[in-house]
């Protein structure tokens, strides 16, 4: 062995990563640029998170990001138990209490030129990084601002939504129009002019008395799920199924859901005050409520800190 040599331990503080079989620090973690997800989207993937050093609802990302892997015709490397593992063991390794943890599975690259998604070998990765927020602390407090853009949804019948993935550009182009228009949150509508997503959550209205959620062209979120499990705790009536814009604009209250951040208060539309422009009654019991069930084991899990 040369003399003067030292080997460092890997520093994971900013955060870990799995890839190619190994764990890396994140900002070792590399793809390559002819990596199908890279340049056709060809991909999907799931964000799941950690919360003062618990899994919020873990089995139900899981699941989700195994059908959208199976929907897509791809394969992982491992079972779903040895998926759950790896997870835990990204978190472990940066010692964070509070995490956003994200997993993809991209098509790779089919060899020899060909143009044959089948023959390609699929590139699973995940990682653990500090806890993302889509919004800071006070704009939660205050609520934020939404627009509702003027570019629709790329159409469930083109891309499935409810496959988790990167074709964003029609969300990040409306986040253009948004800030142009003093907004910093934008929903987009369908071809039909009904109300559908944006770009990283759900939307819920409160219109009559009853919180309506999309159904159609969006991605089944957690949160969603999590806050329709919260009003009927609530005895709230909520349910999935069409929002037209005529009742979005005329709501009581307006949320988003997301992984980043849970449940999120719109206050102004367009413009124009939602309610009387401070976060609503049940919006902010919601967000209550929602934060509480982060220590509730029917709802959240301890990491696994091997
Ligand atoms: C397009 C889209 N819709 C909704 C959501 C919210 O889903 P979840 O609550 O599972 O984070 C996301 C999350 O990233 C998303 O990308």
């Amino acid at each position: 062995m040369a003399t003067g040599q030292t080997t460092t331990a890997p520093d994971f503080s900013n955060g870990a990563a799995y890839m190619n079989g190994e764990y890396v620090p994140i900002a070792d973690a590399k793809i390559s640029i002819l990596d199908w997800g890279m340049i056709r989207s060809d991909c999907t993937y799931d964000v799941a998170h950690v919360w003062k050093g618990r899994f919020f609802r873990l089995e139900k990302h899981l699941d989700r990001f195994l059908k959208g892997v199976a929907k897509l015709r791809m394969q992982l490397p491992f079972d779903k138990d040895e998926l759950e593992k790896t997870l835990h063991k990204c978190v472990t390794l940066t010692g964070l209490d509070d995490a956003y943890v994200s997993m993809t599975c991209t098509r790779g690259r089919p060899t020899g030129g060909v143009r044959d998604p089948r023959l390609a070998k699929n590139n699973f990765y995940c990682f653990a990084i500090p806890f993302v927020w889509l919004a800071n602390q006070e704009q939660q407090e205050r609520g934020l601002h939404m627009h509702v853009s003027s570019i629709p949804r790329i159409p469930p019948e083109s891309v499935d939504p409810t496959v988790k993935n990167y074709h964003w550009l029609d969300m990040e182009m409306s986040l253009f129009e948004a800030y142009e228009n003093d907004a910093n949150f934008v929903v987009l509508k369908d071809m039909e002019g009904n109300i559908t997503e944006g770009p990283g959550y759900n939307v819920f209205a409160l219109h009559g008395g009853k919180w309506t959620t999309p159904t159609r062209g969006v991605l089944e979120g957690i949160t969603r799920q999590t806050v329709l499990d919260l009003c009927r705790e609530l005895n709230v009536t909520a349910e999935a199924g069409t929002l037209t814009e005529a009742a979005f604009r005329g709501a009581d209250e307006i949320l988003v859901t997301s992984t980043a951040g849970g449940v999120i208060p719109i206050v102004k539309l367009d413009g124009k005050n939602v309610g009387d422009g401070t976060p609503g009654p049940v919006t902010t019991r919601l967000r209550q409520l929602y934060w509480k069930k982060h220590s509730d084991p029917a709802w959240s899990a301890p990491l696994r800190r091997e």
